[in-house]
């Protein structure tokens, strides 16, 4: 899959019958992306962090597009075999409605087109949602960075993802 194609997916969104459809982000839904980032995050990213990301080939940054509203957005990159997600979020009004979950299971594909076999992330230790959401998918912890986090400082886990084909049963 190129990460220029759109990924239909068959549920209704949040506050609305309208599709939610998973695209590449573009230049136009970054006031989206920014406003549920800093709404999100004590420590968030700002606007350059995520226009840098657009259009390039080694990161995956889809949006969750609800009738052209932005409903949630996450970056992952990737070099040779091993990828990061580096960031998730979704608006505060629309969670619990299975986007986040939708979003990390593009991110996924996405990653596993690009032949990663290995993708990690880092989720502060308190963030029982986020945390849930990745078991749910298999990342499994596999080291923690200590005060990783400012605003509030504490600890990052580490959690990996292994994506290698495995040999059948
Ligand atoms: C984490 C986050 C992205 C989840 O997005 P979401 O759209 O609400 O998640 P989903 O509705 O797809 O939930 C998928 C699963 O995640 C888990 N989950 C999500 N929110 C949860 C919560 N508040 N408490 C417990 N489990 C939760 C559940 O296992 C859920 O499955 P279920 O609904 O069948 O129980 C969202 O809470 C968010 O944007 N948080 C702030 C930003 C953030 O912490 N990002 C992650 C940084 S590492």
């Amino acid at each position: 899959m190129r990460m220029g194609e759109n990924m239909s997916i068959d549920v209704p969104s949040p506050q609305s019958r309208a599709p939610l459809v998973l695209r590449a982000a573009r230049d136009v839904d970054i006031d989206a992306v920014l406003a549920i980032e800093q709404a999100s995050f004590g420590d968030p990213w700002n606007r350059g962090a995520f226009v840098e990301l657009l259009d390039d080939p080694r990161v995956a940054f889809l949006v969750a597009d609800a009738d052209g509203e932005v409903r949630g957005y996450i970056v992952a990159w990737f070099v040779l075999d091993e990828g990061e997600i580096g960031n998730l979020a979704v608006a505060d009004n629309a969670r619990r409605h299975g986007v986040g979950a939708r979003l990390l299971d593009g991110a996924i594909a996405a990653v596993r087109a690009a032949d990663v076999n290995s993708l990690y992330l880092e989720v502060r230790d308190s963030n029982a949602a986020a945390r849930a959401l990745y078991a749910s998918r298999g990342f499994a912890e596999v080291g923690r960075r200590r005060d990783y986090y400012r605003r509030p400082k504490e600890d990052a886990l580490v959690l990996k993802l292994e994506l290698a084909a495995r040999a059948p049963a």
